[in-house]
């Protein structure tokens, strides 16, 4: 079948929520066969993909296929590989892996926008599916894919490794829901990570020719390149990104409602932020405090792209922890600092107890392929799909907000101690940045009530469409029934 044939096919099929289904699935087998692996996307963090299933050759799995946009980047791949005499099958598009009945299961770590639609395809193809954080770029596909992992009985992991911290963070989610320090008042999640310019393109760039752009833009609008870098850089624009809350955020975002236990959306949500201190092409906040409002206890997540001072090198710390994840209870404190390890602390400050050790995800995705049992999962895709979403509302609130100065902010947040002290420090933050914020102001989200059984913003036509994004056919997102 030529290629425009076979994508209207296509189009016809996923406009009506099925792409196709290859009679190909691992779990017709049986447990003691080989797990033929591919990874889709290594630019960055699918090399680690790559390097870790290589790893797993005692444990079955084969890296049998790899596919890329970019001919540069594959091909750099293939003849590391090559190196090591593991011969893969090279693809750029990637359904064509979900062709191939040999492959049983997939790593997906292409940028934010195309996860949902690749996990979903992927599924129904009948393979199991690794897939990086966020597990989606809007709230809806991310139910899709969890429901698509539910009907399909596919094994779905999520890319939030620190939740293979058995011994370490488990454990200490555990100390905390035993109730070993009381009654929890609020977790807070931190991303100070710097995050410098990206830049100002003047006018329109050229796309690198290694790249097949239209792959690259997939299920995203397909407009012409005006950031400097193709590549990467996307992490900080609406249409392909979730800025630093979906980037780094999403994994403290999901340890600290890991820590909640809370398993729908917060019943109510504002962002207050802003892309400050300097002019660039990003559009993403680099600064930002998410209140999320929890009936037991709120979340609160804090973004700083920006250093502790103006030109600086050292980034904020908050209690010990610069990206990582504060709970506070009654009785003490547990302060994450890495994806590894927590340490309680006492109401004076003096540790109780320490908590450390991580597992390897990749492994135990595998592990959970040969069981079939999503229990077995670390990091299950409902799991990803909420702490992706939690991230996902917060920037809708963003979105949707007005430029306020300092004064009408606290004003409208004062009621609440801890945003309230949270928003003085972030001013701080700012002032320490030479950010003066009666010029450069700072945008206030609405607050949004959440119905979380049906994950639908109440009586707010403006956030309801922003739940979900527009594809650009044939790579439309199936609604999964
Ligand atoms: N778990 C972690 O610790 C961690 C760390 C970094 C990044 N990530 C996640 O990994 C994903 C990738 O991020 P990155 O920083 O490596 O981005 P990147 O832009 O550096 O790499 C993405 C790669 O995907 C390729 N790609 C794009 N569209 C594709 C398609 N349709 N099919 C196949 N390949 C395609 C690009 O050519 C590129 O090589 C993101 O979702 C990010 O959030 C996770």
């Amino acid at each position: 079948m030529t290629n425009r044939r076979r994508f209207l096919t296509q189009s016809v099929a996923a406009s009506t929520g099925v792409f196709y289904i290859a009679k190909t699935s691992w779990a017709q087998k049986s447990p003691g066969d080989t797990i033929n692996m591919a990874v889709i996307g290594f630019g960055g963090r699918g090399s680690s993909h790559i390097s870790g299933y290589k790893g797993l050759k005692d444990e079955g799995v084969r890296l049998a296929a790899l596919c890329d946009v970019d001919s540069n980047v594959m091909s750099k791949h293939v003849q590391a590989l090559d190196k090591d005499k593991i011969k893969v099958t090279p693809y750029t598009d990637m359904r064509r892996v979900f062709d191939d009945k040999s492959i049983d299961a997939v790593s997906i770590a292409t940028p934010n926008h195309w996860h949902a639609p690749a996990s979903i395809w992927a599924i129904q193809a009948g393979k199991d599916v690794y897939v990086e954080k966020p597990v989606s770029h809007c709230v809806w596909e991310g139910r899709q894919i969890v429901k698509a992992a539910r009907k399909h009985s596919k094994i779905v992991q999520t890319g939030t490794q620190a939740r293979s911290s058995r011994t370490g963070l488990a454990a200490a989610v555990k100390f905390v829901q035993d109730g070993n320090l009381g009654k929890v008042l609020l977790s807070r999640g931190l991303c100070y990570k710097r995050r410098g310019s990206i830049g100002k393109a003047e006018g329109e760039q050229k796309v690198p020719d290694s790249v097949e752009f239209d792959l690259w833009c997939g299920p995203g609008p397909k407009k012409p390149l005006t950031r400097k870098k193709l590549h990467y850089d996307w992490h900080w624009t609406w249409d392909y990104g979730n800025g630093d809350l979906g980037n780094q955020g999403i994994h403290q975002m999901d340890i600290a409602r890991w820590f909640l236990g809370e398993m729908e959306l917060a019943p109510s949500v504002w962002s207050v932020g802003g892309r400050l201190g300097y002019e660039d092409d990003g559009e993403t906040a680099n600064t930002q405090i998410i209140y999320h409002g929890y009936e037991k206890a709120p979340l609160i997540f804090e973004v700083r792209g920006l250093p502790s001072t103006k030109d600086g090198k050292d980034m904020d710390k908050y209690k010990g922890a610069g990206v990582g994840v504060i709970v506070e209870c009654e009785g003490g404190t547990v302060v994450v600092s890495s994806y590894s390890g927590a340490v309680a602390l006492d109401k004076e400050g003096k540790e109780i107890q320490k908590f450390s050790g991580s597992e390897d995800h990749f492994k135990n995705f595998i592990h959970a392929c040969r069981s079939r049992r999503v229990d077995d999962l670390h990091a299950d895709i409902l799991e990803g799909h909420l702490s992706s979403a939690l991230c996902h509302t917060g920037n809708i609130s963003h979105r949707l907000g007005q430029a306020q100065n300092p004064d009408a902010i606290l004003e409208t947040i004062k009621g609440d101690k801890f945003a309230a002290e949270t928003f003085e420090r972030m001013k701080e933050h700012l002032a320490k940045n030479d950010v003066d914020l009666s010029k450069d102001k700072l945008t206030l989200g609405p607050v949004l009530k959440m119905n979380g059984k049906d994950e639908r913003f109440i009586d707010h036509d403006a956030a309801n469409a922003m739940l979900k994004d527009t594809y650009r056919e044939p790579f439309v997102v199936p609604e999964i029934s």
